[in-house]
């Protein structure tokens, strides 16, 4: 049976890890949707902008086969209406996460999935910013 799963990140810097993630979560249901979180958003969480703006982030993200849709997500309050609008059954988001969006299973069910080890968009900039 097809389900609808969703997930949410920044996905900057775009690497394998993210990769795994959305090839799995696809799997889990059969059709997918990303909320990229919008420039705005990662600067009041993180008071930085990121590398890649959230226009290339969404190309990116558009232009992988297993990603069916992708909208901008502009606040963490409105993980709930994000959910609902999407019509998912599914919340997937990695176990860096873990239990953190346990409070969305009054509207779909959640799942986290073990992160790809040994690499993040964190780690890829310090690396660069090294060399
Ligand atoms: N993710 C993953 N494996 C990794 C890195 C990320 O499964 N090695 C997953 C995260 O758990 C999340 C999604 O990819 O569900 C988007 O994560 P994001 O925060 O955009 O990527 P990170 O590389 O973790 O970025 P940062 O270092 O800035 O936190």
């Amino acid at each position: 049976m097809s389900r609808r799963v969703i997930t949410f990140g920044t996905f900057d810097v775009f690497h394998v890890g993210h990769i795994n993630i959305l090839e799995r979560a696809r799997k889990e249901g059969g059709y997918l949707i990303v909320g990229v979180s919008s420039d705005a958003l990662n600067f009041s969480k993180k008071q930085r902008y990121p590398i890649y703006s959230q226009a290339d982030r969404i190309k990116i993200l558009e232009s992988l086969r297993f990603v069916d849709e992708v909208f901008v997500e502009e606040s963490l309050e409105l993980k709930a209406e994000y959910i609902q609008d999407a019509k998912a059954d599914l919340l997937v988001m990695g176990d860096d996460w873990a239990g953190k969006f346990d409070e969305m299973k009054a509207y779909c069910d959640v799942k986290y999935l073990t992160r790809t080890p040994s690499i993040s968009t964190t780690e890829i900039i310090e690396v660069v910013k090294s060399i």
